[in-house]
């Protein structure tokens, strides 16, 4: 007799908890797991706003906010905390944090905009990127904001307008080095082989540009703290240089890039990366505070470090709702189903395994769990939010929390085959939209249709 077909043998893939799952409310741990607000009842809100759903947690977002500003916060050095507003630009997002006193760190004309419409002053925006216009860079500078000079073209455009500006144009040079495998060289000028120098000579040859700030950023979800350490060092060798040359500097940036709560996927990860320690953010503090406090005066006694963090302070502020719209059972890969939001809402399902929670009636599985893969509703089959992850049996119209997405998911989200969702905050009014549902009209709001192709008019 023929011997049964055998499925080829699969490895046991082994996911320790994460370290915030253990213990919730470390002190002062950044990145701890802000969850989900349980005095609401997430099927009203479903049934009230729509589904899929984005909902903010004022408190939590205010409270990751203020951990991270007292992390940093040293005598003798001026902490300012820069939002880093690509992250989330949601509107009431910003609002909040500026509430709380952060700045704005922006890298488009269209972020400072939006920046000065949230009635920011100009002094308290970074402006920063490989990609500033010639109009932005009159805008910015003219109104006293800091631009941080990315390249030599762009120190030549901001001169030339520095020169017609009839004020100084408060300037900063963003400097890279050798990060090792951390590829983030494109920005900036080499501080190795001479450019930062070259910058700051051309910068010190100029009495129209005021001198005053000294930038790095060293990666995103960078888990390698010892960076930060290594980027302080070589800001303070630039500052050096540029007292030698007559130029004052008095702030040193040193970006964003600190990590939030969620987990990277074991291929992202680093190799020990599940073995960490801690989340808390005191070894980057260390690292950046430790080396500053003894160069003081290299930016004049009195530092003002900047910290652009983004990732940090949203991510576990914000927490999608979805429902199951249907369920399946698939040769080879077991028990699956399809969520109504998918990675057209968290683009970031490709490199994290976001945690996914069921909101379970009381009871009504006793606490019986199986694995299970969670798709979104794309017709594309790279539409995977979670792989294998454990759940109690779901069926549809169940909802799910897809947690930690505040970072990167509304501002990169697609508008492709669905519209965009509702975004509400949770705050002491209760729910309140700041992010209305995108209709057909609003999506395909910008499109025209030729006259001699619109046999039946176009209406939308
Ligand atoms: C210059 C700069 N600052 C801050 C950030 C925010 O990074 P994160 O969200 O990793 O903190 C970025 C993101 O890439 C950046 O490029």
């Amino acid at each position: 007799m023929a011997e049964p077909a055998r499925k080829p043998y699969e490895a046991p893939q082994i996911t320790p908890l994460t370290f915030t799952a253990v213990s919730k409310h470390l002190n002062a741990d950044i990145s701890a797991d802000t969850g989900f607000d349980e005095s609401y009842e997430i099927p009203e809100l479903l049934a009230r706003f729509g589904s899929p759903l984005f909902v903010v947690s004022e408190a939590a977002l205010r409270g990751l906010y203020r951990n991270f500003r007292d992390t940093f916060t040293e005598p003798g050095i001026e902490t300012r905390i820069a939002y880093s507003y690509k992250t989330n630009y949601l509107p009431a997002i910003c609002a909040v944090l500026h509430e709380e006193g952060a700045w704005a760190e922006v890298v488009s004309g269209l972020e400072y905009e939006l920046a000065r419409s949230l009635e920011m002053p100009p002094e308290e925006i970074i402006f920063n990127g490989p990609y500033k216009t010639r109009e932005e860079l009159q805008t910015a500078l003219g109104q006293g904001s800091l631009v941080n000079i990315d390249n030599y073209d762009e120190l030549e455009a901001v001169t030339q307008v520095a020169n017609g500006l009839g004020r100084p144009a408060r300037v900063g040079i963003r400097i890279n080095f050798s990060y090792g495998p951390a590829p983030w060289t494109k920005f900036g000028f080499n501080e190795e082989n001479g450019d930062a120098h070259t910058a700051l000579e051309r910068i010190a040859g100029n009495k129209n540009l005021k001198f005053e700030s000294l930038h790095n950023h060293c990666g995103t979800f960078q888990l390698v703290y010892d960076i930060y350490g290594r980027a302080i060092e070589a800001l303070i060798r630039t500052a050096k240089k540029a007292r030698e040359l007559g130029l004052e500097p008095h702030i040193v940036d040193v970006g964003g890039g600190f990590p939030s709560s969620n987990r990277l996927k074991p291929a992202f990860d680093l190799p020990e990366g599940h073995n960490r320690k801690s989340d808390t953010l005191f070894p980057y503090a260390e690292a950046i505070l430790g080396p500053l406090s003894k160069a003081r005066e290299l930016f004049g006694g009195t530092p003002t470090l900047i910290l652009e963090p983004g990732r940090a302070i949203v991510d576990s502020a914000v927490q999608l709702l979805c429902s199951i719209v249907a369920t399946k059972e698939i040769p080879d890969s077991g028990k699956a189903v399809v969520a109504d939001g998918g990675v057209n809402l968290v683009p970031t399902a490709y490199w994290y395994d976001h945690k996914v929670s069921h909101v379970e009636t009381k009871g009504e599985n006793d606490g019986k769990l199986e694995m299970v893969n969670v798709f979104g509703p794309l017709c594309m089959q790279i539409d995977v939010l979670r792989e294998n992850v454990m759940l109690p049996p779901l069926k549809t119209g169940d909802p799910l929390v897809i947690g930690n997405v505040g970072a990167y998911c509304q501002t990169q989200s697609m508008q492709f085959i669905q519209a965009r969702p509702a975004t509400i905050m949770l705050g002491p009014d209760g729910p309140e939209v700041i992010r209305r549902q995108e209709t057909a009209a609003d999506f395909f709001a910008l499109d025209q249709v030729p006259k001699r192709l619109r046999s039946n008019g176009w209406k939308l």
